[in-house]
């Protein structure tokens, strides 16, 4: 059995469908969340989910690593960051190599870096006249959004597309891509 532990920090909509997604695989199992944000809406999607959550605080995550511990402790083959924001310690990166994974809402290298997160992206993308957007799934290192690139789907933009449009093709695209591309990475 391959066990996928996922963090977030927001809604949660792409943990609850990659959840969806791996219900029925039986070498796949989610075994935990992990959320930094107390008020985060993946804590009660998690609740209805059946799915421990665990929420920790940037003290528990960067300076006394009780979360890598953690993580250490339950073993997990693969880190997904489903809508998490804060940057992964170096320490955790190196205790698990290529085996943390993000998804970000923007074709990379363009759109990423700090403050780089959800509606910021899309606003920058619309304010540019981009006529076109997408997601990369990537490695993660302690750098925003500057690990390997694994797979970039594209969207196309119309002039009439504002921000939330944006965000809508750019979601559709996460919950096709993201669960398959997490199955072929594990398989
Ligand atoms: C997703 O669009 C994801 O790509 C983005 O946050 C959203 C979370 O949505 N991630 C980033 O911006 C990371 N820099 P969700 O909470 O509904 O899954």
């Amino acid at each position: 059995m391959k066990k996928i532990v996922l963090f977030a920090s927001g809604s949660g909509s792409n943990v609850e469908n990659i959840v969806n997604y791996f219900k029925k695989n039986e070498t796949v199992e989610i075994i935990k969340v992990y959320t930094n944000n107390p008020k985060a809406y993946v804590i009660e999607r998690c609740g209805k989910l059946g799915l421990p959550c665990s929420i920790f605080s940037r003290k528990e995550f960067v300076e006394n690593l009780a979360v890598l511990d953690e993580l250490k402790t339950l073993k997990p083959d693969l880190i997904v960051l489903a809508g998490f924001l804060w940057l992964i310690p170096k320490a955790y990166v190196e205790a698990f190599p290529k085996q943390i994974i993000n998804i970000h809402p923007a074709l990379l290298p363009k759109y990423g870096g700090k403050g780089m997160y959800g509606s910021h992206v899309h606003k920058a993308v619309v304010a540019n006249n981009e006529v076109e957007s997408g997601i990369t799934i990537h490695y993660v290192n302690d750098k925003y959004d500057e690990g390997q690139v694994i797979k970039q789907v594209k969207c196309s933009i119309t002039r009439e597309d504002c921000a939330d449009d944006v965000a809508e093709k750019v979601h559709q695209l996460e919950y096709s891509h993201f669960p398959a591309t997490i199955n072929e990475i594990l398989n």
